[in-house]
């Protein structure tokens, strides 16, 4: 296949484009390294030092003696610049990681909110509409988030369901109540997504994806035992940018007690790094047929926040760290203890083998993390940006 990946210099979007590449795809990856510039602005680069997409993509290309991973640098919200790629590469399939994916972040400011909304909401539409104008056919296989169903007291379906009023049956999309502005934009990409795909045709998969924890996956180990760290991918740490067990695990190694908001009984569906890019290849295996949504719930267990925390000191334990957890008061609006269900079989079903979190998972990445603690800045790790002031 020719694969586009959408913020290929990202978290998710650097181990995806070696993913398809090392199976043999020709992939084309965009990027305009906003993330970089947003994560500089509140003082939280990435634990490693990261190459540019440029620098990777040529680096990958001399060590795997192969040529058929390009790059291009530009911004998806520019219209002309996104159907200008679209049309000369001519993808089967385009992987949209492009967004602003921080909740705290979108929460902080007028400018951040006001930023997340352009940059998610364009680019989303620009994809669907260069799509719809230069080939229906092309697959969108696009990031939402499992934050899009909040936390409802009902069992949360993949996507869509029935439900019966005054007699009268109807299924629709499940409904939707986001906690922060950056939610708000997955939703409304979901809902942009839904009417293209009714009214043109599209085929569109929106992966409801819980948040990702972990560092390495098998591309960077290129054969070996130990990582490329050439290979890495932008890891995050802190109170913005980083997900709850990576950051966790970086607490762990800098004698910074975990902190748990408030009483830590958010529950949430999480997944390995690894099993991302297992996910996305199977979306793009099997794509939809053109006009139905396929929304997917991409995740394989729930933890409590408590969970998650109790795991890691485990961990810790095994490797001789004393870890403390510390409640610290909730910057979110959020419930802290409520009911939480959600199906996620259809990825299952198509074939996903989860990489479970394992006190050796967790062990692994604070090995890693170890060899970088000089670098880790605590004075970003937490700073209590309340979401409500
Ligand atoms: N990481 C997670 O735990 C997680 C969980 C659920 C959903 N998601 C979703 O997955 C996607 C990727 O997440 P991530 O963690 O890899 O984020 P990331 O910020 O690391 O990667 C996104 C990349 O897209 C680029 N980008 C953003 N806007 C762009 C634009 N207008 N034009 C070109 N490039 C642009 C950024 O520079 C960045 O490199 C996001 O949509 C996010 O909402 C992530």
């Amino acid at each position: 296949m020719k694969i586009l990946v959408l913020g290929a210099d990202g978290y998710l979007g650097w181990p995806t484009t070696m993913y398809f590449a090392a199976k043999g795809h020709e992939v084309l990856g965009i990027d305009n390294y906003i993330k970089r510039q947003f994560a500089a602005e509140v003082n939280e680069e990435p634990l490693f030092p990261i190459k540019t997409l440029q620098d990777k993509i040529k680096y990958w290309n001399i060590i795997t003696k192969s040529n058929i991973t390009k790059y291009a640098i530009g911004d998806i919200t520019n219209y002309e610049f996104l159907s200008t790629v679209i049309k000369d590469f001519s993808p089967d399939c385009i992987i949209h990681y492009a967004e602003q994916p921080s909740s705290p972040w979108s929460m902080f400011s007028y400018e951040n909110a006001k930023r997340t909304i352009e940059n998610n909401l364009i680019g989303t539409f620009n994809v669907a509409w260069a799509v719809k104008e230069i080939n229906p056919d092309i697959h969108i296989i696009k990031l939402g988030t499992s934050g899009e169903y909040g936390s409802p007291n009902t069992d949360i379906p993949e996507g869509f369901f029935e439900y019966e009023y005054r007699n009268r049956k109807e299924t629709r999309l499940y409904p939707r109540e986001g906690p922060s502005i950056y939610h708000t934009t997955k939703i409304q990409d979901t809902d942009l997504l839904h009417f293209f795909v009714r009214t043109w045709g599209l085929k569109v998969t929106d992966l409801m994806q819980g948040p990702v924890l972990g560092i390495v996956t098998e591309e960077m180990l290129l054969g070996n035992s130990v990582p490329d760290h050439t290979l890495f991918t932008s890891f995050h740490y802190g109170e913005h940018f980083g997900t709850v067990l990576n950051r966790f695990v970086v607490q762990a190694i800098c004698d910074y007690p975990l902190t748990v908001y408030g009483k830590g009984g958010q529950t949430r569906g999480y997944l390995n790094i690894k099993d991302t890019v297992q996910c996305i290849n199977l979306a793009a295996e099997t794509p939809p047929e053109s006009g139905k949504l396929r929304i997917m719930n991409q995740m394989t267990e729930v933890f409590t926040v408590n969970e998650l925390a109790n795991r890691v000191q485990i961990a810790g334990t095994k490797l001789g760290l004393d870890v403390k957890i510390s409640n610290v008061p909730n910057p979110r609006k959020e419930a802290e203890e409520h009911y939480y269900n959600p199906e996620y079989s259809k990825l299952l079903n198509l074939g996903l083998q989860p990489n479970y979190l394992t006190a050796d998972v967790i062990m692994e990445m604070m090995q890693i993390v170890q060899q970088y603690r000089k670098q880790i800045k605590q004075n970003t790790i937490f700073n209590c940006n309340s979401w409500n002031t």
